[in-house]
């Protein structure tokens, strides 16, 4: 036998001299659920050890990931029932709690990376992402209110716009209203391919945000298609996004890779609440163990080919990696 793979095997530093490009926490950023209020911090029931957070514990929180070096997060409001309307007025507010939470974060953390969510969903009496008109949802009609719910979020000074809501055309759309308003230098986060994915179920009970009536499979790409995420691809890119998302990671590795593979703009993988929670659940029943089986999927979506990975482990991920009890 002239080639024996075990070799490079044999030792712990043998292992880690041939090792390939580690997960690096600067990759990573941590979702948080912002809460109108004071003192408010409330565990998400099927998200355990995520909790919807006043600003106030929204600024001890991203104090407390800093020290073990994160420094980039995604924000998505918790709106009150009846703040929710048709149009998602309360989005395009330019003082709205959200938007105010990032000037509050951004003004005591200056040197933090915050990313958006623009979609009408959470603001949305239908509980859609786009306006609802007799029972359909609307392309062209929600551009407007995305844009606007945008421009608000760049003036608060969002360093990247995060639009999630899969209409056609919005990423040129927001971009030039915010090229047209000075904000040339607030990126886009691009939600690219994102499936119209069983696995968000946790976060709509986070914001209690499911649709009132029907799903999200006309705006959302169906699970079974791998060639029409290309097309996504290419025109995210062509309208000008910074960085484009598939969503979910775990069971999108596919086109993750494909999205490393064929095109040349940072790739962010967002590892949704759902395949979160199941890990989460297997833990706690002892089934799996949480200190070996979180970094392992972390490390297959970096493998997969993201550059940023969206993830409700990047806290615990950080430290265990600052306090060396994951190498
Ligand atoms: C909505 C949005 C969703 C998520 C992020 N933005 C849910 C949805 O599309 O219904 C899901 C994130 C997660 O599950 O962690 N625009």
């Amino acid at each position: 036998m002239l080639r024996r793979p075990r070799r490079n095997r044999y030792s712990a530093a043998r292992r880690s001299l041939v090792r390939e490009p580690k997960l690096d926490v600067s990759q990573l950023v941590y979702p948080l659920f912002v809460i109108d209020g004071v003192n408010i911090k409330d565990e998400i029931p099927s998200l355990p050890g995520n909790f919807r957070m006043s600003v106030d514990h929204i600024l001890k929180e991203v104090e407390d990931c800093m020290k073990s070096g994160l420094t980039s997060f995604i924000l998505f409001p918790v709106v009150d029932d009846a703040m929710k309307d048709k149009r998602a007025t309360y989005g395009c507010k330019f003082d709205n709690f959200y938007v105010q939470a990032c000037k509050k974060i951004k003004k005591i953390f200056p040197n933090v990376c915050l990313i958006s969510d623009v979609a009408m969903d959470p603001y949305s009496s239908d509980g859609h992402d786009g306006l609802v008109k007799n029972g359909k949802i609307l392309n062209d009609g929600t551009l407007e209110i995305l844009a606007k719910m945008a421009l608000v979020q760049a003036q608060a000074g969002f360093d990247y716009i995060g639009p999630s809501d899969m209409m056609d055309g919005r990423v040129e759309y927001i971009r030039t209203v915010l090229d047209s308003k000075g904000y040339s230098n607030t990126g886009i986060m691009s939600y690219t391919a994102k499936y119209a994915s069983a696995y968000y179920g946790p976060f709509r009970d986070a914001l209690d945000s499911a649709p009132k009536a029907g799903d999200k499979k006309t705006y959302q790409m169906d699970v079974h298609n791998r060639s029409e995420a290309l097309i996504e691809a290419e025109l995210d890119i062509q309208e000008g996004a910074d960085i484009i998302m598939v969503k979910p990671a775990l069971h999108y590795l596919d086109i993750i890779s494909d999205f490393k593979a064929n095109t040349d703009i940072p790739v962010a993988a967002y590892h949704v609440s759902g395949e979160c929670a199941m890990l989460i659940a297997a833990c706690k029943n002892h089934w799996l163990d949480y200190m070996t089986a979180m970094p392992e999927v972390l490390t297959s979506i970096s493998r997969a080919g993201a550059d940023i990975i969206i993830t409700y482990f990047a806290k615990d991920y950080a430290q265990l990696r600052k306090s060396q009890l994951i190498k």
